[in-house]
This record gives C-alpha cells, structure tokens and sequence, in this order.
C-alpha cells in the first residue's frame, strides 16, 4: 500500500523538501485559507496527470493556478482589466480566484482547453512559503485543485486530506499539515473576462466586497456557460444524506447555529456562534457524520447575505446526491 509523508512540522527544511519535491514532480498535499489543495508543477504535464488520477477528476476540468504574490499574475494571463488589478491589491493573498484569459505559460493540461486561467493567492503563511521555496527553484506556479476526491466534501485539515487521498499517493508525493484552514470553503470565483466582473462560485469574498472595490455592478448568474466543475449537482457531498431545513430525528446528525437546540436523541456535529464559524466547522462536520456512519444529516441553513450565500450553495449541492 502506498504511504506519502506526512509532515507535521513544517520547518523552512521541511518546505525546502517539499519545493523540491514538486520541482521533480511530485505532488503535495498544503493547507490554503480556504481547503487543502492537491499540488502539483503547474508547468509539468506528467505531474499535472496525477493530480487527475489521484483525485479521480475528468480531465477536461480546468485547475486553479496559484503563485507567490499578485505582481506575478501578467506571468499567467493576459488582457488584464483595470478592475481585476484592483481586485487582486484588496484581496490577495485571500480567499479569491481569478479567471482572466490565459498567456503561454497556461497549457491546455492546466486550462482543460479553455482560453482562460484561474489565478489565486492563498493566503496562509505554509502555502505562501512553499510557494517561495518553489520559485527559489524555478517554479512558476503549483496547480492545486481541492485535496479530495471527485464530488466528495472538501478537506479542511490534513488528517481528512490522508483520509481521503492517502492511499492513492505515492511515497515521494507528501501531505503538509497547516492545522485547521481558517475559512473553510472554497475561493470565491471571479470570471475578469467580461466588461463587469462575474462570480461563478460564491465564497468569503462577496458581491459587496467586489462592487466596494470597483465600483462595477457583479453578475452573479445561477448558471455560468464556463465549465465550473464546482457548479455541477452532487457534490461536497458526503455519504450521509444531506436533508436542508428540515426537523431531525432522533439518530440524525445535526448542524445549526448554537441559538438552534438540538432534540432529544439527534447527534450534534456542530453548533457555531457566527456565520463565519459555520463556514468554518460545516465540512468537518459532514466528515464527522460519516465517520459516526449516519444515514442522514439534517443542517439548519444560515439565512443572510455574505458568507451565508456561500455556505447555502455548498449545501444545496451537497444535498442533492439522493
Ligand atoms: O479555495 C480554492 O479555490 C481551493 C484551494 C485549494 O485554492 N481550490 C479549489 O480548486 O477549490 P477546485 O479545483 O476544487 O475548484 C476550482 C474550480 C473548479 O470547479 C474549476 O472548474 C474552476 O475552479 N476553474 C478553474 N479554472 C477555471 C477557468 N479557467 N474557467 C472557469 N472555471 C475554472
Ligand atoms: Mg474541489
């Protein structure tokens, strides 16, 4: 059986390694603020291929592209529009990618054929260091889609990454352990190719946010002509039944906000105080109620705006598995 490092204390030695590592193409597994990513040389196609097998991932579904700092992104892209240059000063390093039409460097194995490239700069001090090792020894960016499975919940520490991933990685590939990511879904999408920006796949950073700072009205369609794979039905879906807004039965599961009691014999998987904490605690839960093998998980969505937006999109998928 195969066994990857996992590193648990991530000294400058030990992301020097992991630089290295990847620079001879191999995959690593690094927190980001948002999820875990799967890592690989953006500009290696062998190393790109893995990422796909490991995960299990149609290959013509694009990957994120993440670099060092938002001055390197013109490395990326091209036809750069004043507003995603704003975009990129407010927020990066952050929850956020951006999609912008791609330059050379964006091979088809990265873009999925598409002419355009999805940039982020995470903002976690492991994964901004890693990235420095890297370009220490010439790389340019690392590809790092979601460390899970195809259509499974997102890891956010990386006990879950080994859990999900750790038998399909190989003894050369390694595992980082950053702790606990601090926000909990996925980035915020951002298509830059349009005259106003446009978001296809709500997250931390909101429509208000992105208006804040460039003054421009965002669309925020339900469906995008792009190929998001994030926006297909069924997934962040974990093996439980995912049931919204419906009173739970004795032996469910539950998730709600701690003002919300729980019944008598339901098992609470969490009760977080703030919205911020239900994007913070939602996908451990959902893990913890397979671990408890429940047949169902009843969650109490989080109503508002903001993150709230985020955490019902993500739920709505996650629920639509039955
Ligand atoms: O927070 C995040 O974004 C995490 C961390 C690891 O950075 N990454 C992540 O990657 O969620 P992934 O691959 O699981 O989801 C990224 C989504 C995919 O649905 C992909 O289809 C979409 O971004 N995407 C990537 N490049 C794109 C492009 N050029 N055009 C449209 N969508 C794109
Ligand atoms: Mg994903």
């Amino acid at each position: 059986m195969a066994s990857s490092q996992f590193v648990s204390h991530c000294t400058i030695d030990a992301l020097e390694r992991a630089a290295s590592q990847l620079k001879d193409g191999n995959l690593i597994a690094f927190p980001t603020e948002t999820v875990y990513g799967l890592g690989a040389d953006a500009n290696n196609e062998a190393a790109v291929a893995r990422i796909y097998k490991v995960k299990g991932r149609p290959a013509d579904h694009p990957l994120i592209v993440h670099i060092g700092d938002w001055q390197l992104m013109g490395e990326w892209t091209e036809e750069i529009p004043d507003y995603a240059i704003d975009l990129a000063r407010a927020f990066w390093p952050g929850p956020m990618t951006l999609i912008l039409k791609r330059s050379e460097l964006a091979k088809d194995f990265i873009t999925g054929g598409q002419e355009t490239v999805g940039i982020r700069v995470p903002n976690q001090t492991l994964a901004l260091q890693l990235l420095n090792e890297f370009s220490k020894v010439g790389g340019k960016g690392i590809a790092a889609p979601s460390a899970n499975r195809f259509g499974q919940v997102s890891p956010t520490t990386a006990e879950a990454v080994r859990q999900e991933l750790g038998a399909f990685l190989s003894e050369a590939d390694a595992i980082l352990d950053g702790g606990p990511c601090a926000v909990g879904l996925e980035s915020t999408i951002i298509d830059c190719t349009g005259t106003n920006p446009k978001i296809l796949r709500p997250g931390a950073i909101t429509v208000e946010d992105i208006k804040g700072v460039t003054g421009l009205e965002v669309e925020s369609p339900e469906r995008s002509e792009i190929r998001v794979s994030g926006s297909l039905e069924n997934h962040y879906a974990p093996d439980a039944q995912v049931l919204l807004d419906i009173d739970p039965q004795p032996g469910d599961g539950f998730i709600a906000l701690a003002e919300i009691p729980t019944p008598n014999g339901v098992i609470r998987l969490a009760a977080p105080k703030t919205i911020e904490a239900f994007a913070h605690d939602l996908y451990a839960a959902l893990r913890e109620g397979d671990a408890k093998e429940l047949m169902r998980i009843v969650v109490a969505q989080p109503k508002g705006d903001g993150i709230a937006i985020a955490i019902r999109d993500r739920l709505k998928r996650a629920a639509s598995n039955f």
